[in-house]
């Protein structure tokens, strides 16, 4: 009984790893702000977050913090949209974070 717990537990435990392993994978993909950014953010905001289509706020002067901005992200905001069906929350939190290098330039 004893040798096939060890024998579960070692099988779990080698399967457990390589789809750990897949799943950085992922999230290094997925954590990508910058892509997420130029992709479905840029339309409105502009490469450099200054663009302003269809009255899109000027993201290097935004005053937001990262949680308020998750929050426009997630839920939309007047003219902009909820990208809560189109993202993930790693993803939004990503792309709320590169944001935030917007601004200092
Ligand atoms: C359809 C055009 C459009 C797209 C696409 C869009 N936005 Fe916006 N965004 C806006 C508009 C318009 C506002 C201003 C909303 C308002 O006046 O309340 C805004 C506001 C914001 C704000 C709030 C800024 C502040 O300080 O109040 C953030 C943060 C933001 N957008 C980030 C993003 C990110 C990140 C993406 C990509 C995932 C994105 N937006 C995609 C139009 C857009």
């Amino acid at each position: 009984m004893f040798l096939f717990l060890v024998c579960v537990i070692f099988a779990c435990g080698s399967e457990k790893k390589s789809s750990d392993r897949n799943m950085k994978k992922d999230l290094k993909q997925v954590v990508d702000g910058s892509k997420i950014y130029k992709r479905y953010c840029v339309s409105c905001h502009g490469m450099y977050g200054n663009m302003g289509t269809s009255g899109a706020f000027d993201l290097t002067k935004s005053a937001l913090t990262i949680e308020e901005k998750v929050g426009v992200i997630t839920n939309g905001r007047k003219l902009m949209t909820a990208f809560k069906s189109t993202l993930d929350e790693e993803e939004i939190k990503a792309v709320a974070e590169f944001t935030e290098s917007l601004k200092r330039k």
